[in-house]
């Protein structure tokens, strides 16, 4: 579990701000779901046979009443609790977003952690794919947003129900032929969850995954006209994807539209977003059939790649204002007042220090411009806006025109600041 600091928090807070901002300009309506939940609620909904039930929810009893309770490990039980708990979806269906800590007990590395924060989004009571894909669409408009290029989607389908299950036989039936190439996990599951072999990294039994029976090749036609539509709207979003048949998910819950998306510039960690179709949880968890489709983005995975694009010297300050005297040290207050009237992020030097060392510190602050005020100066009824990142320029500006020339010399501010 990280600490998250301060340089980190900056891009953090403007990832959350652009993605906030992408996500109401398609209808998405923000909600907050607890951290905490019984414990049946996620063995009902992610399943009793995946990673996440079986070893990597943080699980407790509650002392007061013996209640088992678990911390989150995602949001979509949550909010399909939510939602049927006060009857949500009662006159239409529902776009909403959540956000905040998820918990679960993996080998921490980088990009993955045992508390991790997620981006979620869900549309709740929406049958067709047209849905699937505007969710789609609307991922490919954040990353564009937040000038992400190399991040790439993968879909499947992987059917309803009665499709799954015949594949399924059909699966065990193949695996069982191959049970010497699969490695200890695999066979446990072979009969529990038969699915989740495809997503096997271990290399001997990937010869045996490969010639495995795909339920792509076996949709039914009311499955196969959805993905068919799902590519369609895809494509004439001008959208590139790869089907990946062998794409599972790692949650139970989830039929027909899979999709995740992926960069290769974070190692072994690298999906950044997944999501799906989950037409059948409603029922699961005691509500009426409801058809719905969601996905969540890995917070720290986002921060880590947009860190490796925007460098270090992110510190969201507009101006570091440099002082020496007492006549200097009152225009340097009211200098910064008026600026951050205007909407500038500034530091006033604390703590008094030689010139050389207040610039220093103002180097060091990662602004982009040091405001100068001294002797000279206050007589003259001037400041000296001095460049602190390109060229180092300074030039003298009249106290009254201290706004427009300080706004005129920060225009080019982080890339995504304006966004
Ligand atoms: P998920 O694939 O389990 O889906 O998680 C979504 C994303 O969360 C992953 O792609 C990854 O970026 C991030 N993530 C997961 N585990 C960790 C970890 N231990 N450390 C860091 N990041 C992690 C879900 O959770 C579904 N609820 C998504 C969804 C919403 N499907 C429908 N609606």
């Amino acid at each position: 579990m990280n600490d998250v600091l301060p340089d980190e928090a900056l891009v953090w807070q403007r990832f959350d701000d652009t993605a906030r901002n992408v996500f109401e300009r398609y209808g998405y309506r923000h909600l907050r779901v607890p951290l905490v939940e019984p414990t049946p609620l996620y063995v009902r909904s992610i399943g009793e046979h995946t990673d996440v039930v079986e070893r990597e929810m943080y699980t407790f009893e509650d002392k007061l009443n013996g209640e088992s309770l678990t911390l989150r490990p995602e949001a979509t039980a949550g909010i399909v609790r939510a939602a049927i708990e006060h009857n949500l979806l009662h006159d239409r269906p529902l776009r909403v977003w959540t956000g905040g800590p998820m918990f679960r007990h993996e080998r921490p590395q980088k990009g993955r952690y045992r508390q991790f924060h997620q981006l979620d989004v869900e549309a709740l009571g929406f049958p067709g794919p047209d849905i699937d894909a505007e969710q789609i669409v609307m991922l490919a408009r954040l990353w564009h947003a937040l000038g992400l290029d190399g991040v790439a989607l993968s879909i499947n389908s992987i059917g309803d129900a009665p499709e799954r299950r015949v594949h399924r036989e059909a699966l065990i039936a193949h695996f069982e032929r191959h049970e010497s190439a699969l490695d200890e996990n695999a066979r446990r599951r072979l009969h529990a969850n038969p699915l989740r072999i495809l997503d096997s990294k271990y290399a001997p039994a990937q010869e045996a995954i490969a010639a495995a029976p795909r339920l792509l090749d076996h949709l039914g036609d009311a499955s196969r006209a959805h993905f068919d539509a799902l590519r369609a709207l895809l494509d004439e979003a001008r959208i590139a994807y790869t089907i990946n048949p062998r794409l599972v998910r790692g949650l139970d819950y989830y039929n027909r539209t899979v999709f995740e998306w992926t960069t290769d510039a974070l190692g072994a960690q690298g999906t950044v977003a997944g999501g799906g179709r989950y037409d059948g949880l409603f029922e699961e968890l005691g509500g009426k059939p409801t058809p719905a489709c969601g996905f969540a983005i890995g917070v720290e995975r986002m921060i880590l790649l947009l860190q490796a694009k925007t460098g270090e010297h992110a510190s969201g300050l507009d101006g570091y204002v440099v002082h020496a005297g007492e006549r200097a040290g009152a225009i340097a207050r009211r200098v910064a007042e008026t600026l951050r009237d205007h909407g500038a992020a500034i530091v006033v030097n604390a703590g008094g220090g030689s010139f050389k060392s207040q610039m220093k510190k103002a180097d060091a602050s990662g602004a982009r411009l040091a405001i100068i005020v001294g002797d000279d100066e206050a007589a003259a009824g001037t400041v000296a806006i001095k460049q602190l990142r390109e060229g180092g320029d300074q030039v003298a500006v009249p106290i009254v025109d201290v706004v427009a020339r300080f706004a005129a010399l920060n225009t080019t501010r982080d890339e995504y600041a304006s966004l």
